[in-house]
């Protein structure tokens, strides 16, 4: 990528699709990804880090679609400097309209010595041959000395400047280990402004960790010292304490411009909206006093800012919530909207519907509309996802339910399920509580065996009729997988969403059907039918 042509404009570079995705309790699956990155472009970032191919065939899938479907940013692939890691992600991005392959390798002396078990003349030579081999696929080269911040200055400088003699064309400078302070990070970035030859050929790029939740700090300190690129994440999720938080990087430059006096590409009207899409596609929840994302980040509780409020908003606001995508009414929709208000809605949202998907959305709609007075944002954000999820075509569908609880009383479900055959096969179980009981009975249904790892329910809004959104993680064979539904009912809710992680597992049992797998989905005879 060429730098920009004005030297104010800093590059976002967004990674939550790859550092993000790779941490506990983030991961997505590729529908999810393509969601993702599709919002992040709506969103205006100029680099997605869409994965790290080689990683495992599910990444290279979506590193595959995503270059292949999305377009607008550079689409970047992860490699570790070795032929393998970077053919991949060479293949992986090959179809993108601007690909972009990112080559690293620890420089560290303790990496050097514990990890890579190479001498600082490997490290340099081993990094070389890597930005040659990516420069030999593609122009816009990304090369970064992992565990830059611990490592030697002067080898630091070294190795940057062997890779930009290579042919890398963005040098990212990382903290991998959230170390950095932010007049120290500052110093790197001077130090190597000073002595690379060439660095002013490259856009020097800058990734920072949050373990002393410092991250974004140490980004805005290197911005100072020239850094034009800013590598980060969508609610600044990321491996341990997280990434740089994108949000609030890209707010700090709009919002201090006076001081900084630099801008980025993103509408940060879509900054809110993003936010909610990954925390509903992942369950992360975001703490509510976060930064700009946060559900109390514009609420004003003591008596004294509200009274400085009404009277002048700019006493205690220096952010507008709609310049972030807050809307100041939220209230949208009821029974007698129509289809085409809904579609406006769900595409302001940030959504991207199939016309089968709008349709089925709108009649999902009309009967919440039908129970709810009032559907807000969040209601058609869940029925939005709902659609999303129910993408894959599934073995079994919810026919019907039924499940007792009370004091004193064993809890029992009953459920009816159609299977793809057209059959609807019936069964009942007991158990610890309604949704143990439904899961079970599900379970005898199906045949499908799964251990519920986590499980949780929500109220969509907060009014007594909200939408319930239940999400469900399971393990099978060492693999997890979560999904989520909603539903006015929670144990409904709660059996659309079991439902839907039993049909994955299923679906990859029947691919495996030619495989000598001692659980193969073995459909039961209809108990019942
Ligand atoms: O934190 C890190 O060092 C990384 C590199 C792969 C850039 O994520
Ligand atoms: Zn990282």
């Amino acid at each position: 990528m060429t730098p920009p042509a004005d030297p104010n404009r800093v590059i976002v570079f967004d990674t939550t699709l790859r550092d993000g995705e790779q941490s506990p309790g983030c991961s997505m699956h590729l529908g999810e990804k393509l969601e993702m990155a599709r919002a992040l472009a709506d969103l205006g970032v100029d680099v997605i880090e869409a994965g790290f191919p080689i990683a495992s065939p599910g990444d290279f899938e979506a590193v595959r679609a995503i270059a292949r479907e999305v377009r607008g940013p550079v689409i970047c692939g992860l490699a570790r400097c070795n032929p393998a890691d970077i053919d991949r992600a060479a293949e992986a991005i090959k179809e993108a309209e601007r690909p972009r392959i990112h080559v690293f390798l620890a420089t560290s002396a303790i990496h050097r010595e514990f990890k890579l078990r190479m001498t600082p003349a490997e490290v340099v030579a081993r990094a070389v041959e890597g930005v040659k081999r990516a420069r030999g696929y593609v122009e816009d080269v990304e090369f970064s000395p992992e565990d830059a911040a611990r490592t030697e200055l002067d080898f630091l400088a070294e190795v940057v400047e062997k890779a930009v003699e290579a042919g890398a064309t963005t040098l990212n400078i990382p903290d991998t280990v959230g170390y950095a302070v932010p007049s120290h990070y500052a110093a790197v970035i001077r130090h190597l402004k000073q002595h690379v030859r060439g660095i002013d050929r490259c856009v020097l790029s800058v990734h920072c960790h949050n373990d002393l939740g410092l991250a974004v700090a140490n980004t805005l300190a290197a911005l100072q010292e020239g850094a034009r690129q800013v590598e980060c994440t969508v609610n600044g999720i990321g491996e341990r304490a997280g990434n740089t938080a994108l949000e609030e990087v890209v707010m700090a430059l709009r919002t201090r411009h006076d001081f900084y006096d630099l801008s980025t590409g993103v509408n940060t009207r879509l900054l809110h909206p993003v936010s909610r899409k990954l925390s509903h596609i992942t369950g992360m929840a975001v703490q509510r006093n976060k930064a700009i994302v946060g559900q109390n980040a514009f609420a004003h509780e003591a008596g004294i800012h509200q009274d400085g409020m009404l009277k002048e908003r700019s006493t205690y606001e220096i952010m507008r919530p709609e310049d972030v995508g807050i809307a100041r009414t939220e209230l949208v929709l009821g029974k007698h909207s129509g289809r085409h208000a809904l579609k406006q809605r769900v595409a302001d949202l940030g959504y991207h519907l199939t016309d089968d998907q709008l349709n089925r959305l709108f009649e999902e709609f009309k009967k919440l509309a039908d129970k709810k007075k009032e559907v807000y944002d969040a209601d058609i954000e869940a029925l939005a996802e709902n659609q999303l999820q129910a993408g894959a075509v599934a073995t079994w569908a919810l026919a019907g339910f039924t499940s007792t609880a009370g004091t004193g009383s064993q809890t029992s479900a009953a459920v009816a399920l159609r299977h793809a055959d057209g059959s609807v096969r019936r069964d009942a179980a007991v158990g610890n509580g309604p949704i143990d009981a439904l899961f079970k009975a599900i379970d005898r249904v199906t045949g499908v065996g799964v251990k519920v790892v986590d499980y949780r329910v929500r109220s969509v809004t907060q009014d007594m009729d909200a939408l319930g959104e239940a999400q469900v993680e399971i393990e099978h064979r060492g693999r997890r997988s979560r999904a989520r539904a909603v539903s006015v009912d929670v144990v409904e809710a709660s059996a659309l969403a079991y439902l839907e992680v039993v049909n994955r597992v299923a679906g990859r049992q029947l691919r495996d059907r030619l495989k000598p797998t001692d659980d193969l989905l073995a459909v039961p005879a209809p108990s019942n039918a």
